[in-house]
This record gives structure tokens, C-alpha cells and sequence, in this order.
């Protein structure tokens, strides 16, 4: 070769390289990971790389032909054959300690993603996927080489959805989980049922869909508004057995559970204005029109009551395969147990001392069907009051003083504190926000949140299992309006479920998250602007 044209391609190399490489060399994951190594290199990303992977990680790697398509448009072979160059290599190895752990390692040639189990893999994907960013002009992607051994703090991570109070279709609920997966968020709180809505298909009580499911009108505005004003617009919707079934097996796919939500003893008024012999006084009620803490609750005095859960419940039991299901708890008033004869006769028969105590006997008498239908109840912290069902899993809302009171009793704990965990509350000034239930809290408040209270013992400690968001959507219509809430603040959230205390840093975060709106564009969200 001639002197003049290496110096050209000697300065062409230089070129190309200068403009390929990221201009930054730090690694820009949400949730941060645990440990990084950055080594020198890259792993070119281009359409003859193949996709290899273990037969029992069949499901990951799909994902992964599809990631890579919806970010590159390039389709990329998948083989089980090892001797493959240029690959990403997918593997189980049973050696690494966490379930959800995973190991990537990146060079000139290869991609590795090793984890325990096809959850710690599909993590890595995770990972691995928001390092795919440079891009030459020959759209192929410079990766840089690294080493990652990252695992979660918490082994539940999860995003709640409230679908009675309005109503959100399948496809909504799918792209939600899609975009858990991305957070590494591994549980879905879905609650099905509430005042103002029944939304599951039950096969013995087909009316609780045909009439729970659907209001006649709704408040509009502030539920503190006075006067009040409501539409006058039938309202509802339901899933159908096979739509949750669907739902179910799309979460498995993303090593999500899907934990469903069937409220008791209070907000029943949708159940009751299907049923009304489930109410003290076989009150005629309609479906709720308002947003707030109803009157009633189920009657705790009729044996009625118990057969329509336990007949209910056998249904869900075997719907969902996960270990959980949600029995509510929370906000029951308990004026019509004083004064309804059943109830009282119940306390008397049970030889229970006030109102709290018949709660606690209604949630353990359904906590006992459910483990012997091999389910575990999770319930928000009012279940404490007049006595904590065995095994009962304790969801902490009304701040962290329930998940504290459980820990101690050593009973596993969620953390879901109001003032943090509650999305539906303002994220910035509420002049220049949409409407919301009110409170405020920002991206850098969730995110400085630690779910393990320094008043427990190490011992202790080890009862927070992990940590929730919270979307209820009284004031919020709309799938737009819910992906505006939930992000970024579940950005935050998921690094708070899955990045140790001693890894994190807000301004590090801060970066990375600007970073992260490609991600989040890529899956089409509507995110609240941030910069
Ligand atoms: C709740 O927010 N009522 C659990
Ligand atoms: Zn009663």
C-alpha cells in the first residue's frame, strides 16, 4: 500500500472511531447495577450477529430477537449452536447464588448473559439491551466492553394498577408489564375489585359483570368540590376469564406474577349492588359514582357472605397460578356492624370484643380458605387492627408504622408508603398539572426513599420483602394520563426495589435518566417532560 493512501486510511480509522465511540464511557442502566467493570473495546452490534442460547432459554432469547428489532430493525439469527462468532450467548448457570442474579459480560467478540435461572438472563437482556446505543453509519452498534454482576435488593418489586375506578383494557395492562419488565419490576398488584367497579368475570356470578361492572354516572371534578356534579354517562368494563388468562401468561413471559386484588370486607358497594343479601341490611345500592371511603362493607354476620367468597375466591385461586392474592383490608367502616344483628350475633357467638376484631376474624376466616387453596393473602395494613392472620403478607400504605408493627411480628412485609409510593398524587406544582387526589411527590423524593426502616433489627429487617408503586386512578381517565403519573417517578421507583442503598446517587440517577428517554420513547410513553 502506498504511504499517502494508509495515512488516509490511518485518518479514516481515526475518524470513524472518534465518531462512534460514546462520548461518554459511563454505562447508563435503570436500575443502576450493582457492580460494572468497563474494559477497553466493543462488541459490534450488526445483522450477522446471532442470537445463541441454551434450549431451556427459548422464551428469552424471542425476547431478545424482538428487543433488538424494535431498536435496530435488525433480525438476528437464534441458534443453540456454541461455535457461533459474533454472538450474543444466553446460559444458565446454576452456580450463581440469587435467583434473579445475572452476570454480562461484554468483549470484541462476544456477549455473554449468564444467570441462575431464565430470570436472572432475561435481567441481563435488560441490561444489556440499554447499553445498545451508538450508532455508526452503517447502523451497526458499538457496545462497550464490560463486566456486570449485578443482583436485585428485593425480591418483590412491584407496580399496583387500580382498573375499578377506571377502567384500563388488556392492551393497556400488557404494555404496562411490558414496561415493568424494562425496570426490572417483577410483581403486579391488579386491583380488581372495588365500589365503583367489579371488573372480573366470575363463571358462578355472572351478574357481578353484567351489573357490578357498570355505573350510570360519574363525578367529575374534585371529590371535595361542592357542589358535586356528576355525569351522566354509563361507565364500566370488565376482563373475561380468557383476557386474564391471556394477561397471565404474557406477565410470565417478562418473569412477572400477577397478583389480583378481591376487596374485603369493605368497598363492596359494586358486589353489593349486584348481590344485596352481601350487605348487612340487603340494601339496594348502585355501582359508586363517587370517588371516597363508602358507607357499607360486606356483612360479616351471614354465612351468605362467606360462601360468596369462598366460591368467588376458588375461582381466582385457580385463575391465577401465582402464590399471592390480595384480599384488600383497607378502609372499611364499620357502621353498620354495629348495628346490624348478624354481625353482632357473629361477635357474640365468636367472642369478639369490638368491630376490629370481627375485621380481623372475616380476613383470617378467608385467609385460612386461601391457604388451604395453597394461596398466601397479602393485605393492606388495617388487616393488624384486631388481630394479624397467620402467614398474612402486610402491604404498608398509611406510611411505614403498619410494615414496622408486622416486621416485628415476623410477618413479611411490602412497602407502599402514601406520602412515596402513591403515584396518583402531584409529581410538581399542581397549578400546572392535571387534576389529582392531591400530595406531591417528586422523582428525587421517590427516589431517597430506603423501604427498610432503621427501627428494625437486622433481624427484622429481613420481613421487607420489597417495595410498590401505587397507580390509583380516581382522577385519571385516560392511558396517556396513567403513563404520565407512573413516569418517570417508576423510573425511581425501580431502582430504589433493585439497586442497593450503597449504590445509589441521586445526580449519578439524574443523568442516567435523561439518558433513559430513549428507552422510554422507544416503548411509546407518555412520560412527564424532565431534563
Ligand atoms: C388504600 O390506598 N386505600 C390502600
Ligand atoms: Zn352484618
Amino acid at each position: 500500500m502506498k504511504i499517502m493512501s494508509k495515512l488516509i486510511l490511518i485518518t479514516l480509522t481515526v475518524l470513524f472511531f472518534s465518531c462512534t465511540q460514546p462520548s461518554t464511557s459511563e454505562v447508563m442502566i435503570i436500575p443502576k447495577v450493582q457492580k460494572i467493570e468497563q474494559h477497553e473495546g466493543f462488541f459490534k452490534l450488526k445483522p450477522a450477529t446471532s442470537i445463541v442460547y441454551q434450549s431451556i432459554l427459548h422464551n428469552e432469547a424471542n425476547y431478545l430477537f424482538n428487543y433488538i428489532d424494535r431498536k435496530t430493525g435488525m433480525q438476528l439469527d437464534q441458534t443453540t449452536d456454541l461455535q457461533s462468532k459474533n454472538a450474543i450467548v444466553l446460559n444458565i448457570d446454576t452456580t450463581i447464588s440469587n435467583t434473579e442474579a445475572y452476570d454480562l459480560q461484554i468483549d470484541n467478540k462476544t456477549v455473554k448473559i449468564t444467570g441462575k435461572t431464565p430470570a436472572g438472563v432475561f435481567y441481563g437482556i435488560q441490561s444489556f439491551m440499554q447499553m445498545v446505543q451508538q450508532q455508526d453509519a452503517n447502523s451497526n452498534y458499538y457496545i462497550p466492553a464490560i463486566k456486570i454482576s449485578d443482583e436485585p435488593r428485593f425480591k418483590y418489586r412491584g407496580m399496583h394498577l387500580d382498573v375499578c375506578r377506571h377502567f384500563f383494557d388488556i392492551n393497556f395492562v400488557k404494555k404496562m408489564l411490558d414496561v415493568m419488565a424494562l425496570h426490572k419490576l417483577n410483581r403486579f398488584h391488579w386491583h380488581l375489585t372495588d365500589d365503583q367497579g367489579w371488573r372480573i368475570a366470575i363463571d358462578k356470578y355472572p351478574e357481578l359483570t353484567q351489573i357490578g361492572a357498570w355505573r350510570n354516572s360519574t363525578l367529575i371534578g374534585h371529590a371535595s368540590d361542592r357542589p358535586e356534579r356528576f355525569d351522566s354517562v354509563r361507565y364500566g368494563g370488565f376482563y373475561t376469564k380468557d383476557e386474564i388468562k391471556e394477561v397471565i401468561a404474557y406477565a410470565e413471559k417478562l418473569h412477572i406474577t400477577v397478583i389480583p386484588e378481591i376487596e374485603l370486607p369493605g368497598h363492596s358497594q359494586a358486589a353489593v349492588a349486584t348481590y344485596p343479601y352481601l350487605d348487612c341490611f340487603d340494601q339496594q345500592l348502585e355501582v359508586w359514582n363517587k370517588w371516597g371511603i363508602s358507607d357499607g362493607a360486606f356483612c360479616a354476620g351471614k354465612e351468605s357472605t362467606f360462601e360468596f367468597f369462598e366460591n368467588v375466591l376458588s375461582e381466582v385461586a385457580a385463575l391465577f397460578p401465582g402464590e399471592y392474592i390480595h384480599i384488600g383490608g383497607d378502609e372499611c367502616l364499620k357502621n353498620n356492624w354495629q348495628k346490624c344483628p348478624h354481625c353482632q350475633a357473629r361477635m357474640k357467638a365468636e367472642n369478639l370484643a369490638n368491630e376490629h376484631e370481627l375485621q380481623s376474624y372475616f380476613v383470617q376466616r378467608i385467609g385460612k380458605f386461601l391457604n388451604s387453596k395453597g394461596k398466601k393473602i397479602i393485605g393492606w395494613d388495617e388487616i393488624l387492627e384486631g388481630g394479624l392472620a397467620e402467614n398474612a403478607t402486610v402491604m404498608s400504605w398509611r406510611g411505614e408504622e403498619g410494615g414496622i408493627a408486622a416486621a416485628k411480628m415476623h410477618h413479611d412485609v411490602i412497602m407502599t408508603p402514601n406520602p412515596i409510593c402513591y403515584f396518583d398524587h402531584y409529581q410538581a406544582n399542581e397549578a400546572n398539572e392535571p387534576l389529582a387526589i392531591g400530595g406531591l411527590t417528586t422523582v428525587d423524593e421517590v427516589y431517597g426513599y430506603n423501604p427498610v426502616p432503621i427501627e428494625l433489627s437486622s433481624n427484622e429487617q429481613k420481613y421487607i420483602i420489597g417495595v410498590q408503586a401505587n397507580l390509583w386512578t380516581e382522577y385519571i381517565a385516560t392511558k396517556e394520563h396513567a403513563e404520565y403519573m407512573l413516569f418517570p417517578r417508576l423510573c425511581a421507583l425501580s431502582e430504589i426495589a433493585w439497586t442497593f442503598t450503597e449504590n445509589k446517587n441521586y445526580e449519578n440517577f439524574k443523568r442516567r435518566l435523561v439518558n433513559h428517554k430513549n428507552t422510554l420513547e422507544l416503548f411509546d410513553l407518555n412520560y412527564k417532560p424532565f431534563n
